[in-house]
């Protein structure tokens, strides 16, 4: 407002490389329209969206269908992630081109995909093409086991929502030893800890991995020089679903984000650089994701505001950062030379929004389906006792 001081900055339109979008499957918590309007109220041009929907994004016709759904619906540029499953690992890699990357779920946690068995993620390290990336739900010592699994098969590996100070140590290790491991941080790691789970209450403060201790959250800041990407893993329930008798977890987290960090900025803990690198530079070069044309942000480095019960666009009707005061504001967000969102008013329709991956290459209902690849046995490479096989 006038009475405050206005420093504009002109920022690169951001990317969540961690969204769950709930289309199709579960409209009533969040749906293409809703979820891409709370990105670009949150300064954020292109998310990539998580496969645990239902259907599960895990062969032509689920990724067919979402494509489908955000090609009519998606607001701000997008890219859809396939899901790794028990069955599937012959089915993912002629996906590859219209996916982002594989996500695969090592932990229990919200929806369907689930892999237990390490020989299940052995036949997927070695079948997902090694130019495409893999992002892991690995916690702890499933996170210590998925980067061995990587390294068996020289290839690269991407873990989401590192929590923990025991993982992000692991990293910064296995960093130093040369491999090729990248990993993202989410805001309620960097800003929560379970002093303040009474006060958003336990039911609703429910998060897959969980809200750690002070000492985790400190070594998050202090080891900030190897995280490669802050995601939110915007995962939006509704308040009802929150406060049933089974509690989903997940966090809405799009239209905070951006506020969080830039208060962060005015702080003096990150610099502008740092989130700059980690929500648009390192994001693009791990996804291998396309320069999007006259698109850009402006936020207001001077905007003093408190976090209120819940955000405008996201269906999900609360936020564990309710009450936060918080430093920085998105004033204005330009799309392909459009104005997309200027002061709490999305402006560009459903549909807006593009594929990042070429549409030459979208799997389409109408196309004839390719023959089903010929089921070649999986050699899997027997561990005990010795040399484990190499990686064919
Ligand atoms: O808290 C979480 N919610 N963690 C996950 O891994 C999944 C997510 C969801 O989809 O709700
Ligand atoms: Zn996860
Ligand atoms: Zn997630």
């Amino acid at each position: 407002d006038c009475m405050t001081s206005q420093k504009l900055v002109k920022l690169p339109g951001l990317i969540d490389v961690h969204v769950h979008v709930r289309e199709p499957g579960a409209t009533h918590k969040e749906d293409f329209s809703s979820c891409t309007a709370a990105a670009l109220a949150g300064g954020v041009t292109m998310i990539l969206c998580m496969p645990n929907t239902s259907p599960p994004t895990t062969d032509q016709a689920s990724l067919a269908l979402t494509q489908k759904l955000a090609r009519l619906n998606a607001r701000c540029d997008y890219g859809l992630y396939v899901g790794a499953g028990t069955e599937n690992a012959d089915l993912l890699p002629p996906l590859g081109n219209s996916a982002i990357a594989m996500k695969m779920y090592l932990n229990q946690t919200f929806g369907p995909l689930r892999l237990d068995d390490i020989t299940q993620w052995m036949q997927h390290f070695e079948k997902w093409p090694k130019h495409l990336p893999i992002v892991c739900h690995a916690e702890g010592q499933t996170m210590a086991a998925a980067i061995l699994m990587a390294e068996f098969y020289k290839r690269s590996i991407h873990i989401a929502h590192v929590a923990k100070r025991e993982e992000i140590i692991v990293i910064r290790q296995a960093k130093d030893r040369g491999m090729q491991v990248t990993c993202e941080v989410a805001p309620h790691h960097l800003f929560l800890t379970q002093d303040d789970l009474e006060a958003i209450g336990h039911a609703r403060a429910q998060v897959k991995p969980p809200i750690q201790t002070k000492e985790d959250q400190d070594a998050l800041w202090e080891n900030m020089d190897i995280i490669d990407c802050f995601a939110t893993d915007h995962a939006p329930h509704s308040v009802e679903e929150k406060e049933g008798p089974k509690p989903p977890p997940g966090y809405p987290g799009l239209e905070t984000m951006l506020p969080l960090l830039l208060t962060a900025v005015s702080d003096g803990r990150i610099t502008m650089e740092d989130l700059i690198a980690k929500l648009y530079t390192n994001p693009r070069r791990i996804f291998n994701l396309p320069e999007q044309k006259d698109t850009y942000i402006e936020v207001d480095m001077d905007s003093e505001w408190t976090i209120p019960k819940y955000m405008k666009f996201t269906k999900s009707k609360w936020t564990p950062f309710a009450g936060m005061k918080v430093r920085g504001a998105i004033r204005r967000v330009v799309m392909r030379g459009e104005v997309a969102y200027v002061d709490g008013q999305v402006l560009v329709p459903p549909g807006f929004g593009q594929d990042v991956r070429s549409e030459a290459d979208a799997v389409v209902f109408a196309k004839p389906t390719a023959p089903a690849p010929k089921p070649v046995p999986v050699p899997v490479p027997h561990i005990a006792g010795g040399e484990p096989a190499p990686p064919t």
